[in-house]
């Protein structure tokens, strides 16, 4: 990624640590030191008292691209996890059954062991790291999320496939107590449970991410608690929420909704404004909580390190 020079009296939100912030947040509330850095979206949510307190441990994204954060209001308000509704403004009340207490999750396929990892266990073996990253959905909205968690490539170095493994398919669980919608099947058209992949290339690339958090605490049950995969360059529907089982493959897996509409969504999903859905132009989007539209960028900004996984491949075709 490009490095930017910065002026030192252009400091961003994203400067100030959150986990400091968070650690602090009635000493520096009470000093008034918000006032300092008013307009942070940061500062915003801590004073209206809407961010938990940071849990987790993690080195710092240095924001060197200069994103600007949605609020944790809008990230965890406006969600898209159909185990629960199909109402995005109701999966945070409604996403309250999801019990990630002993979360276990099933590895299996061309792997040198098929094991069943601990989640609890599984966060204690890799440091943690943030990565604000641009999220996009395919439905033409947007946001900004600072994520917390460890690269899928060390996760994949962590549990050693064969070298026959080609791909990599992730499951979320199938529990009809905690995800109502599985039993009620409002949105019929989409079977559980949910499956997403990758081309084993993608999987290693340093921008997939396993997420565990945002905003420095514990994954939000709205957002896919406790582990789900985040592919900022690929829309939205890639990233798999609640994570319960990894297989190793040799062939591509079917993903959800490419088994519920080949027509409309494909394997590879990339952010390309280039090659419109079959009912919307991706060309622009809206960001939460912006009024007007912005252009959408190729691999929704991350052409330097993704385009040379789709060499010599039709975009049109591969969608
Ligand atoms: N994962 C599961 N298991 N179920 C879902 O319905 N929705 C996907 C993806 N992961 C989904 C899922 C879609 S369509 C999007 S846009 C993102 O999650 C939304 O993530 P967010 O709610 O954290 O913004």
């Amino acid at each position: 990624m490009k490095i930017k020079k910065k002026e030192p009296w252009n400091i961003s939100e994203n400067e100030v640590t959150p986990q400091e912030l968070f650690e602090n947040r009635r000493s520096f509330l009470k000093l008034g030191a918000a006032s300092l850095i008013a307009g942070s979206s940061i500062v915003e949510a801590l004073a209206k008292d809407e961010i938990p307190v940071a849990n987790l441990k993690y080195i710092k994204d240095k924001n060197i691209d200069n994103l600007k954060l949605n609020t944790y209001d809008q990230i965890t308000s406006y969600n898209n996890f159909y185990e629960f509704t199909t109402s995005k403004e109701k999966v945070k009340t409604l996403s309250d059954t999801l019990d990630t207490n002993n979360w276990k999750i099933q590895i299996d396929g061309l792997v040198e062991k098929t094991i069943t990892l601990d989640f609890d266990d599984l966060l204690k073996k890799f440091a943690l790291e943030e990565r604000i990253y641009r999220f996009r959905c395919v439905e033409g909205w947007s946001m900004v999320v600072p994520w917390i968690g460890f690269t899928l490539a060390d996760l994949i170095k962590y549990l050693k496939p064969l070298s026959s493994a080609k791909y990599i398919r992730f499951e979320t669980l199938v529990d009809k107590k905690m995800f109502p919608d599985q039993n009620r099947g409002v949105l019929s058209s989409i079977s559980y449970p949910y499956v997403e992949g990758l081309r084993m290339d993608e999987a290693m690339n340093d921008l997939s991410l396993i997420a565990v958090g945002l905003y420095g605490s514990s994954m939000p049950k709205q957002n896919g608690a406790p582990i789900r995969l985040v592919v900022p360059w690929k829309y939205g529907f890639k990233s798999i929420k609640s994570i319960s089982k990894i297989s190793f493959l040799d062939k591509e897996p079917l993903n959800t909704w490419q088994k519920a509409n080949s027509r409309e969504y494909g394997f590879y999903a990339n952010v390309n404004p280039n090659v419109d859905h079959p009912r919307w132009s991706q060309a622009k989007e809206r960001v939460l909580g912006k009024f007007f539209k912005q252009k959408t960028l190729m691999f929704n900004g991350y052409e330097e390190e993704v385009a040379h996984l789709y060499k010599g491949m039709d975009l049109t075709r591969y969608i």
